[in-house]
């Protein structure tokens, strides 16, 4: 009886264990697809709507969501700090932020008013919009923005008209000495010396011996602690990539609903696929027909956008196979002294010299593929956005910034570690692929870059930021999202 009794358990113990196979079975696959659903999602849409959101406190990028592409009800008076204001085509990535931005917002007619260092030669460039004001003062001696002169402009346009609803600063365009005495203000970072870390680490393992240790590894690190004490001071903070909202938080212990992630954006006007303008700029700079592969590189040609590095790996590839030296062709758009170098690996390496914002759409439309072998591990480029914009895959280093919020899925491009034997691979890879699979990388980009990283999605999330920080009583709640406009 007993032993009928154990046989009969273990008989169903041997089927239930059948059973939890099967179901594990499918289970698993169940999963597997709905993980695989759910990435595929998560490159476009990370969130599913729900009824309704507290913006404050939303842990992702304002740019995964949509708000109303009609101005706002309520018309905001703005003061922007910015240490300088861009002139031309000289500009840095926080400039070209500052110019992006207020331009935007000041077309969706807000009255913006730009606290910023004169130039010092006389002109200063001229915009259409009445509501953009320009407040200037020179610059003191080590080239910043004068606290105490923009400070008493600033207050004298505060209390001789309407009092500002909100102030935003380019990185410590304002000092945290000011703004800690101002609820609504937000600062944008562009580079924090958390990140600063990083990049200082690679630069020292690229170093040659020749070369001396750079001091800035041991300042870098009391440079973190003191920001880490005086970032509290400003109420509100924009993290541009997503690396830096988690750092943010994390590192510099900022409380979350203090701390919002909005990716920076660019012109969708001007960075755009073009196919005949990309042939034309193929025709004027001399491509020859037969290339297989276009790479293009933009910006300054100098060490710490990693040249020394991609000019290695080029160097390499070309004494390993001596075709790839005519049927690759390199396009580099900016100047520095890196330029002359490419051109000694032979008459595919066309430099082009500093380009006007025009002419750098019709470059990115000629490429097959845009690198960026930056070893500046600081705020989000510029360079790769508008890459994406105009259908092209992309080719960066794999820093955190890049890769969390840029080169988020293989379907995008090829990242690399900043060393050249990494970068080599990369590169062969690419080589591999061909033009075939890049242009399906190419469109995967743009459509990434058509929803998060426009200039209208930007201005956008900054626009609804600053309604909702500087909301008084009788506005309605901006900070809950959808709006009612939305
Ligand atoms: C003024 O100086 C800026 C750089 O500081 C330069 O870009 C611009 O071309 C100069 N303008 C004139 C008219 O010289
Ligand atoms: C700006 O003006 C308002 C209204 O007069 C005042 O409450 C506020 O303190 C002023 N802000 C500064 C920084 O002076």
């Amino acid at each position: 009886m007993a032993k009928e009794h154990n046989s009969s358990t273990i008989f169903s113990f041997r089927y239930g264990c059948y059973f939890l196979f099967a179901l594990s079975f499918v289970s698993s696959i169940s999963f597997m697809y709905w993980s695989r659903c759910n990435t595929q999602d998560s490159i476009f849409n990370p969130i599913h709507q729900s009824p309704s959101l507290d913006l404050l406190s939303y842990p992702s990028a304002w740019n995964h969501l949509s708000f109303s592409p009609n101005p706002p009800p309520k018309l905001l008076k703005l003061a922007v700090f910015v240490k300088k204001w861009p002139q031309k085509n000289q500009a840095g990535g926080l400039e070209r932020h500052a110019l992006t931005l207020h331009l935007a917002l000041a077309k969706r007619g807000h009255e913006v008013h730009i606290f910023t260092t004169s130039p010092s030669n006389s002109s200063f460039p001229k915009y259409p919009y009445p509501n953009l004001r320009f407040h200037l003062s020179p610059p003191t001696a080590a080239g910043y923005l004068d606290q105490a002169r923009a400070w008493e402009q600033f207050r004298s346009q505060n209390s001789s008209q309407k009092p500002f609803d909100m102030t935003h600063t380019e990185s410590v365009g304002l000092l945290y000495t000011r703004a800690r005495n101002l609820a609504h203000v937000a600062v944008s970072w562009h580079g924090i010396a958390y990140e600063t870390i990083h990049s200082d680490v690679v630069q020292e393992l690229i170093r040659s011996p020749e070369e001396a240790r750079s001091s800035a590894l041991t300042d870098r690190v009391l440079r973190l602690v003191e920001e880490v004490k005086f970032f509290p001071s400003y109420a509100h903070h924009v993290a541009t990539s997503d690396h830096t909202g988690d750092v943010l938080k994390r590192i510099y212990m900022l409380p979350e609903e203090r701390v919002h992630v909005i990716l920076n954006g660019v012109d969708e006007n001007v960075f755009k696929l073009d196919e005949n303008r990309g042939r034309d700029f193929r025709r004027k700079f001399g491509v020859p027909e037969s290339a297989t592969l276009v790479i293009g590189m933009a910006g300054r040609l100098v060490k710490d956008k990693g040249h020394p590095i991609m000019f290695e790996a080029l160097n390499q590839i070309f004494m390993e196979d001596r075709n790839l030296r005519t049927k690759v062709v390199l396009l580099v758009a900016g100047d520095g002294p890196w330029g002359f170098r490419y051109r000694s690996l032979g008459t595919n390496m066309i430099v082009l010299g500093p380009l006007e914002q025009t002419q750098l759409a019709g470059f990115y439309n000629a490429l097959d593929i845009f690198a960026n072998p930056t070893l500046r591990s600081q705020g989000l480029d510029h360079t790769l956005l508008e890459a994406m914009l105009s259908g092209k895959p992309l080719l960066a280093t794999k820093f955190a910034s890049i890769m969390e919020s840029v080169i988020v899925s293989p379907d995008l491009g090829y990242s690399f570690a900043p060393t050249v034997a990494s970068l080599k691979e990369a590169l062969y890879r690419v080589l591999r692929d061909g033009k075939g699979v890049l242009g399906k990388k190419g469109k995967a980009a743009r459509q990434r870059a058509q929803k998060l990283f426009t200039a209208t999605k930007m201005a956008a999330a900054y626009e609804r930021l600053f309604l909702c920080i500087s909301k008084r009583k009788t506005d309605t709640d901006y900070c809950k999202y959808p709006h009612p406009s939305d």
